[in-house]
């Protein structure tokens, strides 16, 4: 892993772009790295990192779809970030999904699949819409980053150290920029209904994709079909992660309030302390995997 950030002190709403590196990390990721080498929990932490490339490059499409229209410096710059980090993310998901592939998971098919769908949104939705989207989707990433920060239980599920490191990294930056796309819906006059609608679409089709693909990935996997009450014992499991926890739910839920905000959940402290574990106090990627 390697950062060279030019300064470590960013102001607290600020959204800056990190050059990290992974790749040597991860040389030894083992099928089943989730924490006691859970089948389920793998896979589908396998099938998130799989959708996340060519989702994020969606995002990136639609927020660069209006950027021309917005005059405000502040979100001007703040969009400038939120493009960086999304692309960093991107990468280093690739090279993420590129190992797992590698270990017989169907990142290139889902990958293939994101493409196709992003591709026919933007083909018959307009700008508004595809923002709606991206909002609603950076609210979930929102809501996966702030577990991941707050519940050591959720950190501890990830298992293998630098998958883990790639994701905390992630989960941070997900936190500094949650409100980017959203703030570039509002300015170019997206509404509540479209917003909220959206976010239904969204939910289904979260669901859906995540569960179908998760399936597909197992049903692929010797090991698993091998030992389906291993698998089952995942499952139960599943159901009691922080990631499925009420207060989860709930805060995925309190995107639908009329007048919603993603700053109304502040989390400035929250990015404070991990910018500072994370990055340390000279900007640099601290060796988290020593810790
Ligand atoms: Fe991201
Ligand atoms: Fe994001």
């Amino acid at each position: 892993m390697s950062e060279n950030t030019p300064s470590a002190q960013v102001p607290t709403r600020s959204v800056p772009t990190r050059p990290v590196e992974f790749d040597a990390w991860l040389d030894d990721l083992p099928k089943h790295f989730a924490a006691d080498s859970d089948i389920v929990r793998s896979h589908v932490l396998a099938v998130l990192s799989s959708v996340f490339p060519d989702g994020e490059d969606y995002f990136v499409r639609s927020v660069e779809a209006v950027r021309d229209r917005i005059e405000d410096p502040l979100l001007r710059r703040h969009v400038e970030g939120f493009v960086g980090q999304e692309s960093m993310h991107g990468r280093e998901h690739r090279v993420l999904n590129e190992r797992l592939a590698e270990l017989g998971y169907p990142t290139g098919a889902i990958g293939t699949y994101v493409r196709r769908l992003t591709a026919f949104r933007e083909r018959f939705q307009n700008e508004k819409a595809n923002l709606a989207v991206t909002a609603a989707l950076e609210h979930y990433t929102a809501t996966l980053a702030e577990t991941l920060l707050t519940d050591p239980e959720a950190r501890a599920e990830i298992g293998h150290d630098a998958v883990r490191d790639l994701l905390m990294w992630h989960a941070l930056e997900e936190s500094e920029h949650k409100a980017v796309a959203f703030d570039v819906y509002k300015k170019v006059g997206g509404t509540e209904r479209m917003r909220v609608a959206m976010m239904w679409l969204v939910h289904l089709n979260f669901l859906l994709e995540t569960s179908i693909w998760t399936m597909i990935s197992l049903a692929m996997d010797p090991v698993a079909r091998r030992h389906p009450l291993r698998v089952l014992r995942g499952v139960g499991r599943l159901r009691r992660s922080p990631f499925f926890s009420m207060r989860a739910v709930r805060q995925l839920f309190q995107y639908h309030r009329r007048g919603f905000h993603p700053n109304d959940r502040d989390t400035t402290e929250l990015i404070a302390v991990w910018r500072a574990k994370l990055f340390g106090p000279d900007g640099k990627l601290t060796d988290l995997l020593a810790s």
